[in-house]
């Protein structure tokens, strides 16, 4: 299994980036707040270890966000409706409870437990004031609001700097931290807040991965965060439970069948954890819709391989998992997407991955359909070996030993049952997609039955 240090930084950097295309319009807004506040830390005196733990604790305060309360970020509006602005006020908790898990990120916890209290007492989620708010958090607080203002909204265009410091000085002692926001506003005075721009974010993504790193990372913790971000993608879409991780495992069972190399074994461990990455950018309304899609909608979807690959293209140790990722809803007869490749041209590592995709797409409950059993679900590969799927990639897929499928459909069901499709999905009102950017070329090709 792909391990170590150079492996481990690639992957939360692609978590990072992927927190960012979570938020759909509000693309950048992360990355925004990293910046902002590793500056503001490092102003402040804090160390290099402090400010790249401020850097990724920015990036991944929103975590809880995903899984239940995206509503609010494709619903933006001033202010929001009770029941929304409840789930969103359990964010912090949440994103607390998932960066627990990320192996060397755990100090991080308390930062994301309190970037939304207020210097006053008036912020969620435990109504801390003054300095009983660690540094850090109070940090995170001003440069969020600060981000935010910076940038368009559906109700409202970006604000200019002095309109920023207008509010930062009405805001002091009251949201923000008077020592923060001094120094923000003296900063500005200055003019010397730099311009955010991509080059220099990724260079302090690796910086801050060094930094917060030690030489040796295991492959136990590699596992462990390719869990986390399997999870937060199966998050994402509340009808996928655990099915990152089923196409590892049966992807991995397949190459065994082949007697596939250990490298090609252990692509497709990563990139089956991996292969959904994409679906964290398409919106919930999407995802969750039970009846047919439009053409705009099913643009998003056909969007989730070729998003997901770049985002692992642009981080040189993760860029041997792109084909498996981009190709995994090619057909072997050229009726998929997103390039419609045919035949032998899809690479055996995304055919492989297709057959496990599909399979448990089709063992599992969707938002438009229920479950298939197991050995219909098979047959139904059978049937489909050379039309559906490459017809040598089927067949290991049918020879894997039959205790595989039944250790996966046990756990599967467990997941089922735990699975609580949240009020978000009720809740969702559709939005103009507009906001969301321009939809993806090519969208308008037939919809086949398992193409989510
Ligand atoms: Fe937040
Ligand atoms: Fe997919
Ligand atoms: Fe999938």
């Amino acid at each position: 299994m792909d391990s170590g240090r150079a492996f481990y930084a690639g992957l939360l950097e692609a978590l990072t980036n992927v927190m960012g295309s979570a938020k759909g319009y509000l693309r950048d807004h992360g990355p925004m707040v990293a910046m902002l506040s590793s500056h503001l830390g490092r102003e402040m005196g804090l160390s290099r270890a402090e400010c790249s733990g401020l850097f990724f604790g920015a990036i991944l305060s929103d975590m809880g966000m995903v899984g239940l309360a995206e509503d609010a970020w494709e619903n933006p509006t001033p202010q929001l409706a009770p029941d929304v602005r409840q789930r969103v006020e359990l964010h912090p908790q949440r994103s607390e409870e998932r960066v627990q898990g990320v192996p060397h990120l755990q100090d991080l916890a308390p930062l994301l437990r309190h970037h939304h209290e207020w210097w006053d007492g008036g912020g969620y989620p435990d109504g801390l004031r003054a300095r009983e708010i660690p540094l850090g958090a109070r940090i995170l607080r001003l440069a969020d609001t600060v981000a935010a203002l910076g940038q368009q909204r559906p109700h409202r265009g970006p604000l200019g700097p002095q309109e920023v410091s207008e509010v930062v000085q009405r805001g002091l002692g009251k949201e923000f931290a008077p020592d923060v926001g001094e120094c923000f506003l003296a900063l500005q005075r200055a003019g010397s807040i730099p311009r955010f721009d991509w080059e220099s974010y990724r260079h302090t993504v690796l910086r801050a991965a060094e930094s917060l790193l030690p030489e040796e990372v295991s492959p136990l913790s590699t596992s462990q965060l390719l869990t986390i971000i399997a999870n937060l993608i199966d998050a994402k879409d509340p009808y996928t439970a655990g099915h990152s991780r089923r196409v590892a495992v049966l992807a991995v069972a397949v190459a065994e069948q082949l007697d596939l190399d250990a490298h090609t074994r252990s692509v497709l461990w990563a990139g089956g954890y991996l292969h959904d990455l994409g679906k964290l950018a398409v919106p919930l309304r999407v995802l969750a819709k039970s009846g047919r899609l439009t053409d705009e909608e099913f643009a998003f979807i056909r969007a989730h391989p070729s998003d997901g690959a770049e985002i692992l293209e642009g981080i040189p140790t993760l860029q041997h998992l792109t084909t498996g990722v981009r190709y995994h809803h090619e057909r072997w007869d050229g009726s998929g997407y997103p390039e419609g490749l045919s035949g032998d041209r899809i690479p055996l590592v995304a055919q492989i991955m297709a057959v496990c995709d599909a399979y448990d797409a089709m063992t599992s409950t969707r938002a438009y359909r229920h479950s298939r059993d197991p050995q219909v679900a098979r047959d139904e590969v059978s049937n489909q070996r050379g039309r559906h799927f490459g017809p040598e990639a089927a067949e290991a897929f049918l020879q894997v030993p039959e205790k595989i499928f039944d250790t996966l459909q046990a756990q599967h069901q467990e997941a089922e049952a735990a699975r609580d499709v949240p009020p978000r999905v009720q809740t969702l009102r559709n939005i103009d997609p507009s906001v969301l950017g321009p939809a993806p070329q090519g969208a308008t090709q037939a919809q086949p039955v398992e193409a989510r």
